[in-house]
């Protein structure tokens, strides 16, 4: 499932990232890229050491870990806190999957399962940029407004296409989702979205409410593997 989360920050929240983002110290995307990666990735990111981008990162975390939708999608067990990076002059990052399995700065590892990326620039400011996630229905290309959020199964293979004109400057971060498999994961976003429509129309102590949101929390400890 590829869904679009639209305006996770504001269009002001966005300035205030942009304007801390563009005064960051930026470094060659290769040095943190691994395996396969090395060979395709053109791009720069922010050295995720600096007291800047640590608290960027923090403030994004928080928004996400409270946002209804974006938990619903990716139902997180742990999140890596988002990194951020910038494509121009032709930047561009090849086809590939992202590795399986990341360090966290706890020393803990994380599967990556859900894949997300929030826009900080809007589409007119560059050209070329497509985020295009292979699905099974053919390769689909993203370019969303600055503030939206797009997240997609960490299995599919993407690219970044090279940004001929301006600069594009996003955020991304993985997820290791209580629920492992997408095909569930899936399942249960639409299952819930349908229980909030049904919550408000009917209340929350509609019986058939309930009994669909016990069906819900029964599907989650069934298909749950924390
Ligand atoms: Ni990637």
């Amino acid at each position: 499932m590829l869904l679009t989360i639209p305006e996770i920050l504001s269009k002001d929240e966005v300035q205030q990232f942009k304007q801390h983002l563009l005064s960051a110290p930026w470094q060659d995307g290769k040095l943190t890229a691994g395996g396969q990666a090395i060979h395709v990735k053109a791009n720069q990111q922010l050295d995720g050491n600096a007291e800047l981008t640590r608290h960027l990162s923090q403030t994004l975390l928080t928004r996400l870990s409270t946002h209804p939708t974006f938990i619903s999608a990716a139902l997180p067990n742990k999140i890596f806190p988002p990194k951020f990076n910038q494509y121009q002059h032709g930047g561009h990052y090849g086809l590939h999957v992202d590795n399986a399995i990341m360090s966290l700065a706890n020393g803990q590892s994380l599967r990556t399962d859900v894949s997300a990326t929030l826009f900080f620039s809007e589409p007119e400011d560059y050209e070329g940029g497509e985020l295009a996630i292979e699905t099974q229905y053919g390769a689909q290309e993203v370019k969303l407004n600055a503030g939206d959020l797009i997240v997609y199964p960490s299995t599919s293979l993407h690219q970044v296409k090279p940004v001929t004109q301006g600069s594009r400057i996003c955020a991304f971060l993985w997820v290791q989702s209580l629920v492992r498999d997408s095909q569930q994961r899936e399942q249960l976003f639409e299952l819930d979205q349908s229980i909030q429509v049904l919550t408000s129309e009917r209340g929350a102590d509609d019986y058939e409410v309930k009994r669909l949101s016990g069906i819900y929390h029964n599907l989650v400890r069934s298909w749950s593997n924390c």
